[in-house]
């Protein structure tokens, strides 16, 4: 059974169909990359499996149960947890306290103001372990605002990895980072713990072939290849769109 499986799923905003009719089976522990040009409908695909947004048709199922209708917070509880392109973090938060507060968003589902002594420890710790599988935790008590912007990924990691997610979600962490950035930000994908499912939507095409076990291309909301890294290195119909030359035949 995949962990995560799609069915014609489709998003329209008014006239556009942004995501057409797209077909997807993730296997559990699968590192799987979601490349396209802008605008191909990647992050719009991520909203509808997270429930951001409802799909306007298709199923969408996660470990075999049809979770299309359901809200965010039953699939977050389901084990998906995701980053987004653009960081949505408290600048005025420590790293601690953000990852703190994101666990505590998911602990029962509701914001506990004074949680118990002992619980609010274990959640420290949790947040101090989450911080370290991105390498982070020597900065837990520094200001969000501080941070460079490859550390507030890691945060933004860091904070999906605190709900011990089945099925972790990245949209274009790459973006915005520097060389050296990019490269611890490969070498974190890559140590992940192997059990989680990633799915990882990226523009840079080293980090995405580096660390995918498989490829879905799209354009203009479709899928239209699927492959292994070196199926895809080997593609012409990818060379074309990523040199911008549009498609052949076209
Ligand atoms: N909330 C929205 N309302 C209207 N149009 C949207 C919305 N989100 C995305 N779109 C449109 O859907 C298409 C796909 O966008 P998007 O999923 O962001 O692509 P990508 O992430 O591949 O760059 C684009 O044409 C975009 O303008
Ligand atoms: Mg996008």
């Amino acid at each position: 059974m995949p962990t995560l499986r799609l069915r014609g799923v489709g998003r329209r905003f008014g006239g556009l169909l942004a995501v057409s009719d797209v077909d997807l089976d993730v296997a559990q522990g699968e590192r799987r990359a979601v490349l396209g040009p802008n605008g191909a409908g990647k992050t719009t695909l991520f909203n509808v499996i997270c429930g951001d947004m409802p799909a306007s048709s298709g199923t969408i199922e996660f470990y075999g149960e049809d979770v299309t209708v359901r809200p965010a917070r039953a699939r977050v509880k389901l084990g998906l947890a995701r980053t987004y392109q653009q960081s949505r973090l408290f600048l005025g938060l420590t790293v601690e306290e953000s990852i703190y507060l994101s666990i505590v968003g998911v602990e029962g589902g509701r914001l506990r103001p004074w949680p118990r002594p002992r619980h609010d420890r274990e959640l420290r710790e949790r947040a101090r372990i989450a911080a370290g599988r991105v390498a982070i935790d020597d900065k837990l008590r520094a200001r969000v605002s501080d941070l460079s912007h490859g550390e507030h990924r890691q945060v933004a990691i860091a904070m999906a990895l605190a709900a011990e997610p089945r099925v972790l979600m990245l949209d274009e962490p790459a973006s915005g980072l520097s060389r050296g950035e990019r490269t611890l930000l490969t070498e974190l994908l890559l140590g992940l713990d192997p059990s989680i499912t990633l799915i990882l939507i990226e523009h840079d095409m080293d980090i995405a072939l580096s660390v995918a076990d498989n490829v879905t291309m799209m354009h203009e909301g479709r899928v239209i290849v699927e492959g292994t890294p070196d199926e895809i290195r080997a593609n012409q119909m990818v060379h074309d769109l990523y040199l911008g030359r549009g498609f052949r035949n076209e």
